[in-house]
């Protein structure tokens, strides 16, 4: 065991995502059980730099293991890119006596983690936590599994009233740079074609694929789409496809912000426990900048610098042929 190490700082930052908040917990309880102090930095690196900390204890994670979003809040803080912000971010780290982190977010938080540690040689471990799927060195985030049981459920409703009245929609999911979540959510809601990030669907190609839907006498027909995808979203997709083919009458819904809430799923909940758990223990031991992340069913690690250059095309090949052919 670490014993120079005597008090963790924990923080959340970036777009949250349910499953936080028992992370935040698992990481508290950890540090505690092994003899160690906790500070909860508040709004992430924005709480560094104002120096908005918080002493915890057991008992300031009660009754937080089944709430979506994050107790010690999050931001995306551009000032502590700059070398001034970071200085200021351990002066005040540092007067709290906080000597090592474990920083729960997704790439931009892994980023100013691995330099920030470098720079003041302070120990970090970094948990992936974000809806979108799309780190390195981890089957699945924080939060994954929770978002797509909140997009399918939208789906689902959305095909209710799409056979009721024959129509064809566009649904917008969010994945920025990932189609994590509309690959998965499109083939669990039986989706009859979906746009990815990763790979470009013409408007023609679509528009063929929603002739043969008609054709087949497909009576609703559902559209998923990544935010990422290269054609610029819902309302885009389904004006240009209107244009060309006005068989059905169109309609776009945008899930929006709402995939990001809501009470983490039981999968979530065991995955955030055993991701803060093994965060502090690998803390302990020594370990930094390192991310830790699930493969199979074992907790792994990852140098966060791998885990942030590497790029893992998470999408499944039989998936992708697979959204095809089921969809006939
Ligand atoms: O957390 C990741 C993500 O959900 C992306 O898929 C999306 O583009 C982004 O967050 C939106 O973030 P914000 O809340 O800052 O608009």
């Amino acid at each position: 065991m670490n014993n120079s190490i005597k008090r963790i700082g924990v923080f959340t930052s970036g777009g949250d995502a349910p499953g936080m908040n028992a992370c935040i917990r698992a990481v508290v309880r950890t540090a505690i059980y092994e003899g160690k102090k906790v500070s909860g930095i508040l709004h992430g690196y924005q709480g560094m730099i104002d120096g908005n900390i918080i002493d915890m204890n057991s008992r300031s994670v009660s009754n937080i293991l089944q709430l979506g979003g994050t107790i010690l809040k999050t931001a995306r803080c551009l000032d502590f890119r700059t070398p001034e912000g970071r200085k200021k971010a351990y002066d005040n780290i540092t007067a709290q006596g906080i000597d090592a982190l474990v920083a729960i977010g997704g790439d931009g938080t892994f980023t100013g983690a691995e330099v920030f540690s470098r720079e003041y040689d302070i120990p970090v471990v970094g948990v992936p936590g974000t809806i979108d799927n799309d780190l390195y060195g981890s089957d699945f985030t924080l939060g994954y599994d929770t978002a797509n049981n909140t997009v399918i459920d939208a789906i689902d409703k959305i095909r209710d009233t799409a056979a009721s009245h024959d129509r064809l929609f566009f649904i917008e999911v969010m994945g920025r740079d990932s189609g994590c979540i509309a690959l998965n959510c499109g083939i669990a809601g039986g989706a009859e074609a979906i746009l990815l990030p990763e790979k470009e669907t013409g408007i023609d190609e679509l528009i063929q694929k929603l002739e043969n839907a008609a054709k087949d006498k497909k009576t609703s027909t559902i559209v998923i789409v990544a935010e990422g995808d290269k054609n610029g979203g819902a309302y885009n997709v389904a004006k240009r496809v209107q244009e060309k083919f006005d068989f059905y009458d169109a309609k776009v819904t945008i899930l929006g912000h709402l995939q990001r809430g809501g009470s983490p799923s039981s999968f979530d909940r065991v995955l955030a426990s055993r991701l803060g758990f093994g965060a502090v223990k690998r803390l302990l031991r020594g370990e930094t900048r390192i991310m830790v992340g699930l493969r199979g069913n074992d907790i792994v690690t990852t140098p966060l610098e791998v885990a942030l250059r590497s790029k893992e095309f998470k999408l499944a090949d039989d998936m992708i042929e697979m959204m095809n052919v089921l969809a006939i």
